[in-house]
């Protein structure tokens, strides 16, 4: 063990089928390319030893194709794949949880991947995963594809100190022990136990939990991370929610998704209470204690010990908006709002709160939309204008909001929401 307590300094992972699932992404290009030579293949589940190998290798030894045919046929599929077919992939969940808490721990991270160096690198850029690796090494031509072990001691030649490889394919695990370096086989990946065993790897893992525990030496998670979403009526919020936890699925992240006024059963209830038309004269004060009361239950139900384990929330609405509707809306004042909501948070508040700031009017017009108004809804534009107010106000203040111009396409706005999450994952 080394002085952090871990068993080795250098960690060396394969990409395909052990840091992501890239198979429709490689199995529909192969397709493309099969089709380009006149000789397509249907069934997917044939072809699904292509992901992880070199290609040239699986065109020779499955399909029995010249090495030549074989080279065409790569051409053909890199040129869906650098088009379409990278992006179809997605990060397995809980692998960046891993490599954070790897990271935290001074491990050294390398990825050695068969993928040409051009895509591998395109490949961990989308998916967020560029920042956690020391070293890619990837082959530049295609005579370098051929041989993992060439690529193991590319890793090898700039990292010292003890090393293992993490693949999902007994390539990996030959290539580890060919440089005399252990290898653990991740059984999630798209080898079998059976293909794994007969490499002969150090331990076989079936969850990316079972092999951060091994890797990490604990069970202990690192925290994951709270995000709300905030506007006036009709800005857009759930859309760029749902946008946002797809986001953050295909990279790896356990998602919360989750809304206020309500979240679980209790909070639900009582959104019933505020929301509906039927409930007459209710005052400001009530409306700010009954949001307040609803958000101590979901904050200790759902929001805090999602993040303890390790997932990312992404709520629609928290305390932001009582100061916004509540504090200035209804004139109870910023202060007395945060006051009231004090011990409802019990200090849980989002790592960034992002307000969708839209022109109220645009926003009305999307709420036009929306046939069955709720109560607040019904308040009329002035109330609104006030509320976006209360929004500025905040924003302005103390930096725990952030602005984002929600104007504009669904898409426009998303990579906007993204821009503001620089640095909390
Ligand atoms: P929401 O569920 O976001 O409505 P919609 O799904 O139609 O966008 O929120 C319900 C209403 O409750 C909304 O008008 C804002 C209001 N609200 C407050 O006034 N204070 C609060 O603390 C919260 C969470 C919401």
């Amino acid at each position: 063990m080394n002085k952090s307590g871990l068993e080795y300094d250098v960690y060396i992972f394969d990409l395909d089928g052990t840091l992501t699932e890239s198979e429709p992404g490689i199995i529909n290009s192969v397709q493309y390319a099969l089709e380009k030579m006149n000789a397509p293949v249907s069934d997917r589940q044939l072809l699904r030893p292509f992901v992880g190998p070199p290609l040239v290798y699986s065109f020779v030894n499955t399909l029995h194709m010249t090495e030549d045919e074989a080279m065409r046929t790569v051409r053909f599929f890199q040129e869906r794949y650098r088009r379409a077919g990278y992006l179809e992939n997605s990060v397995y969940t809980g692998i960046p949880n891993m490599l954070r808490k790897l990271k935290a721990l001074g491990a050294h991270l390398a990825v050695a991947t068969a993928k040409p160096k051009e895509f591998a690198e395109k490949v961990l850029a989308a998916f967020g995963l560029d920042g956690y690796f020391d070293i890619v090494a990837a082959p530049m031509d295609e005579d370098e594809a051929k041989s993992k072990e060439r690529l193991v001691r590319k890793v090898l030649a700039v990292e010292s100190g003890r090393a293992v490889m993490v693949g999902d394919r007994d390539l990996d695990i030959l290539a580890a022990k060919a440089c005399g370096i252990d290898a653990i086989g991740a059984l999630y990946g798209y080898g079998t136990r059976e293909e794994l065993e007969s490499a002969g790897p150090v331990a076989i893992c079936e969850t990316v939990g079972e092999l951060t525990k091994l890797l990490t030496g604990s069970d202990e998670v690192m925290p994951g991370a709270f995000i709300s979403l905030e506007g006036c009526d009709g800005c857009g919020k759930s859309t760029q929610g749902k946008m946002l936890a797809q986001w953050l699925e295909t990279r790896g992240y356990e998602v919360v998704r989750t809304r206020e006024p309500g979240g679980c059963d209790v909070a639900e209830r009582v959104r019933e209470i505020l929301l509906s038309p039927d409930t007459k004269g209710m005052t400001g004060i009530c409306e700010a204690y009954l949001f307040a009361a609803a958000r101590s239950q979901h904050v200790r139900e759902v929001i805090k010990p999602a993040v303890e384990r390790g997932a990312v929330v992404v709520c629609d609405r928290f305390v932001h908006s009582s100061i916004a509707y509540q504090g200035a809306g209804r004139g109870l004042g910023i202060d007395a709002v945060r006051e009231i909501n004090a011990i409802a948070v019990d200090g849980c508040l989002p790592d960034v709160a992002i307000w969708l700031d839209v022109d109220p009017a645009l926003a009305l017009e999307r709420r036009f939309a929306n046939n069955n108004p709720d109560r607040i809804e019904r308040e009329n534009a002035g109330f609104m204008n006030v509320v976006r107010e209360g929004y500025a106000k905040i924003a302005a203040m103390d930096g725990t909001l952030t602005r984002v111009d929600a104007s504009g396409e669904p898409e426009e706005v998303f990579q906007r929401v993204v821009g503001a999450l620089k640095g909390i994952l």
